[in-house]
């Protein structure tokens, strides 16, 4: 959602700030500001994107020079259009608080009619501008309290979500943050101070960061900052090293991160195995869940909880988990699971997959699993993020940062811990030694599969060149593969603004059958498995409706090169192994096609990285 950045040392705020905002975009591009503290408060914002705002900061270099102390915002719209008025920061009447904030105020109703009855006028149709006038009320109003009092008490007045961080006139060396539900990181310099929404404008200038945690806030200040609870409960904060480079959040001569990142994932599947995987002991090894092998090994059942593309590596780690392990399990999107009593027993163990860790309904459902008593597993890329924080176990999918908002390696990696569970679950029970060795050695193999498919990229661009102005998309696979199909169909539709559906192919009979004629692309995802022959005949029904079948196929294969119009042709791998594989044709589809159609595929119109709102 809505990116936050927050400076207070020695430099110059407002390019750090700038910087900063550059670095979190991708969780929210509709509009852009700064504030600022140089004697007077001063605020510079704008719809559209920070390279926008960089022009009018530079236009009004002479508001924000020698300031030392700053906060910056990159919004994701909720509550109100995107437009000069509703982007942030948000000022009080008189111009000395300026406040950012991530996230939902959900009695913003009842708190605007309650501030408009003492006079206070509305400049924008957002639930965040309430929150500034409330903490101008509280200050003005109760006697003696100070800007950290002011904040707090705002703050037990206010239902709902917030990462924010607020400034003042009044008291120029204080930088007030808070967090409940949406993340808030400080950076820990020299003298200097940062505040973030995540780590990855923090990396150039410090390594050592303190995530807050919910329903903590921040006072921040040049000699240094102080953690306490809402409830004004001061405490230790724990300073943690970051794990990445900076080089892994920066383009590396690729147009698009997305680009990049599709390219990274031969790497990222040797990243997610290493040291995981032993040959020697013909075992998976994996750390995080060594305590709790045996209650997922016991469990009545496992529960995957999850949204987007996460769900779609839970489908695959349903079939995973069934075949091998022969634990049932269930997938359930994490916003269906929250609001509908579900049933979940002290045997459950409920596995939640988020990339970002922050996502508010995976949040919220895995909460609730424990809540009524389930073990929880997280499966999480952020290193330290909420969901991993919370979970009583888990496992890192060491993908490192994702920055393209469309996930690509982060699906990949997910797929691959999760058959890694599976294997693990299944030694000494329902899998031979020789079963698990020949899926081990496959595995190992997997990523130079991948790298071959990347050679392909050339004829991907034509396919794409020739299904461009495509209206509508078609995606069928049966098994592992269906999933992969709800893949690739949500990759397209994400990026491209092409409506595409993803099907399991017998069900195209029941219904999409009817949408098929020479207009309509169907991509066949009909490698060679258990369900391979049936994918013939569903190529041969689409064919009968004179659609344009581009097949993802195995090498030598030429049934599938005589039928379909297009063939992929990916290397062959054991049947629970090939969406690693299958995947990846369909996301340089996407990419292509997107770009060919002029499509911003980094920040497509509408989404966000990281959804911390419901
Ligand atoms: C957003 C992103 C998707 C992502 C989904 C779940 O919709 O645009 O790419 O799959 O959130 O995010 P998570 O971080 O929980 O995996």
């Amino acid at each position: 959602m809505c990116g936050i950045v927050g400076y207070i040392g020695g430099r110059e705020a407002a390019p750090l700030l700038l910087h900063g905002l550059k670095r979190l975009e991708y969780r929210g591009y509709d509009s852009a500001g700064i504030a600022v503290l140089n004697g007077k408060l001063s605020v510079l914002k704008q719809k559209g994107s920070v390279a926008l705002l960089e022009k009018l900061v530079e236009e009004g270099k002479n508001t924000t020079a020698d300031s030392t102390v700053g906060i910056g915002h990159t919004r994701w719209a909720t509550h109100g259009d995107p437009s000069d008025r509703n982007a942030h920061p948000h000022l009080n009447a008189s111009g000395d608080i300026a406040l950012i904030h991530n996230g939902i105020i959900e009695n913003h109703a009842a708190l605007r009619t309650e501030l408009t009855k003492h006079g206070y006028v509305f400049k924008s149709d957002t639930d965040s501008e309430v929150l500034v006038h409330l903490i101008d009320h509280l200050w003005k109003n109760i006697p003696f309290i100070n800007f950290e009092c002011a904040v707090r008490h705002s703050l037990s007045l206010v239902e709902g979500t917030y990462g924010l961080c607020v400034i003042s006139q009044r008291e120029p060396d204080n930088l007030i943050a808070a967090r409940k539900g949406s993340p808030l990181v400080i950076g820990v310099g020299e003298q200097e101070y940062f505040i973030a929404s995540d780590a990855a404008p923090l990396i150039e200038y410090t390594r050592k960061v303190v995530y807050l945690a919910d329903g903590e806030m921040a006072v921040v200040r040049r000699d240094g900052f102080r953690v306490m609870t809402v409830d004004n409960v001061e405490h230790e904060a724990v300073v943690t090293e970051l794990d990445f480079e900076l080089e892994e959040i920066e383009k590396g001569g690729y147009e698009h991160f997305m680009l990049k990142e599709i390219f990274e994932q031969q790497e990222v599947m040797r990243d997610v195995m290493r040291g995981r995987i032993k040959l020697d002991e013909n075992r998976v090894h994996l750390g995080g869940i060594q305590d709790y092998s045996d209650k997922l090994r016991n469990a009545d059942r496992i529960l995957i909880l999850a949204c987007g593309t996460s769900w779609h590596a839970g489908l695959i780690g349903e079939y995973l988990i069934e075949e091998f392990a022969r634990i049932p399990v269930e997938v359930d999107y994490a916003s269906e699971f929250r609001y509908r009593n579900p049933i979940v027993g002290q045997n459950d163990v409920v596995i939640v997959i988020s990339q970002s860790g922050e996502t508010a309904d995976t949040l919220a459902a895995m909460r609730i699993a424990r809540e009524r008593g389930a073990c929880v597993m997280g499966i999480c890329n952020v290193v330290g993020s909420t969901i991993a924080r919370e979970a009583h176990f888990g496992m890192y999918t060491h993908a490192g940062p994702e920055i393209g908002v469309a996930s690509t390696k982060a699906f990949t990696a997910q797929v691959i811990a999760l058959v890694m569970l599976a294997l693990e679950l299944s030694r000494e029970r329902t899998l031979s030694n020789a079963e698990m060795t020949l899926y081990l050695r496959e595995l190992l193999a997997v990523p130079q599969k991948a790298e071959e498919i990347f050679r392909l990229n050339d004829e991907i661009v034509s396919i794409a060149e020739r299904f461009k102005d495509a209206r509508h998309f078609l995606y069928l696979g049966r098994g592992y593969n269906f999933p992969v199909a709800l893949e690739g169909a949500l990759k397209l539709k994400e990026i491209s603004y092409i409506h595409a559906e993803g099907y399991p192919a017998a069900e195209m009979k029941h219904g999409p059958i009817a949408l098929i004629d020479e207009n309509m692309p169907v991509i066949v995802i009909a490698t060679h498995d258990s369900t391979y022959k049936k994918m013939l005949s569903n190529i041969e029904e689409v064919r009968a409706r004179g659609g344009k079948v581009i097949a993802i196929a195995n090498e030598g294969d030429d049934e599938i090169n005589k039928l379909a119009h297009h063939v992929i042709t990916i290397p062959e791998t054991l049947g629970a192994l090939s969406p690693l594989l299958t995947v990846l044709p369909l996301q340089l589809l996407a990419y292509h096609i997107a770009t060919l159609r002029g499509c911003n595929v980094d920040r497509p119109r509408n989404l966000a990285k990281s959804v911390t709102v419901e």
